[in-house]
């Protein structure tokens, strides 16, 4: 029997290299995404030396540049592998000022954020369609369910993941063809995004309100495979997203507001 294919973007680091770890254990072969091709190749090795019923292709891609993933799934044609499970992980941050924050900055984060994960989500679900059917899990973020002041344009790019991706699986669910489409929404996480210089102002989050990136994959795996919609992960994330419908944008954008400009530095 062979294996089931994975796509992961964003699998050089952070929650996408947990998605690797555990969909290698699980038996796919995977397509490892990042722009990083050093690390990406010792990714590669290294579960293929832990696995050996697997296999690992690097594809190496900025998925900020214009038609990313157009070339990105040409590439996977070219190389005759049929995605079974997309994961749009990629992403970037930005904390800080919306105006002090460079113009070019905040249009390459909502180029990787929405635009490759659209265009990608496009591109491999009409494939699955077309095939034995297929899953697709897009990673938005709690920061999708308020307006956040000083965080706000990468706060947009995760409501606008959560709103495509909760309308989509709607809508293949009736079509009936066989592709689900989930959204993965976790809260404070414990990776470089917590702590890189090149995002702005670090934002200071107890330790005890991070999960660990493993628990977030592990979630949107199962939450994925399942064909739900969403998930929200943690008890208190869910807390928190169940609460957010219960106050008007404005009163979130406040209490946001107040938090992120205290606690940036
Ligand atoms: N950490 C959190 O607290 C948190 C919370 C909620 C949601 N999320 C979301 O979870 C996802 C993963 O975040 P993370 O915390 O794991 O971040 P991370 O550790 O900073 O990793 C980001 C990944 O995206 C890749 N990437 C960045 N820009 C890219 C580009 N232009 N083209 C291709 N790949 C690119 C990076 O690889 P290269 O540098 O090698 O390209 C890296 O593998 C993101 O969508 C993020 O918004 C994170």
């Amino acid at each position: 029997m062979t294996n089931k294919t994975a796509l992961v973007t964003g699998a050089s680091d952070g929650i996408g290299l947990e998605f690797c770890n555990i969909l290698a254990a699980k038996g796919y072969d995977l397509i490892l995404v990042a722009r990083r091709k050093a690390v990406l190749n010792k990714l590669a090795k290294a579960l293929s030396q832990q696995y050996h019923n697997i296999n690992c292709t690097v594809i190496s891609t900025d998925l900020s540049k214009p038609q990313g993933a157009q070339k990105l799934f040409a590439t996977t044609v070219k190389k005759d592998l049929h995605v079974d499970l997309l994961i749009n992980n990629a992403g970037l941050l930005q904390n800080g000022f919306f105006t002090d924050i460079d113009l070019a900055t905040q249009e390459n984060m909502i180029s990787v954020n929405i635009l490759a994960l659209t265009s990608l989500t496009h591109l491999f679900a009409n494939a699955m369609a077309t095939r034995t059917g297929g899953h697709i899990l897009n990673v938005a973020s709690l920061a999708a369910w308020a307006p956040i002041p000083n965080q706000n344009v990468y706060a947009a790019t995760k409501a606008y993941v959560l709103s495509f991706s909760q309308a989509l699986h709607n809508e293949l669910k009736v079509a009936g063809n066989g592709v689900s489409v989930t959204a993965l929404c976790p809260g404070y996480t414990d990776t470089k995004m917590m702590d890189n210089p090149d995002q702005g102002p670090k934002l200071s989050v107890p330790s005890g309100m991070l999960q660990s990136a493993q628990e977030v994959a592990e979630q949107g795996i199962a939450a994925c495979l399942a064909g739900k919609p969403t998930v929200v992960t943690g008890f208190a994330n869910r807390a928190s997203a169940i609460l957010s419908h219960l106050f008007p944008k404005m009163i979130l954008a406040n209490i946001a507001g107040s938090y992120y400009r205290n606690n940036l530095n």
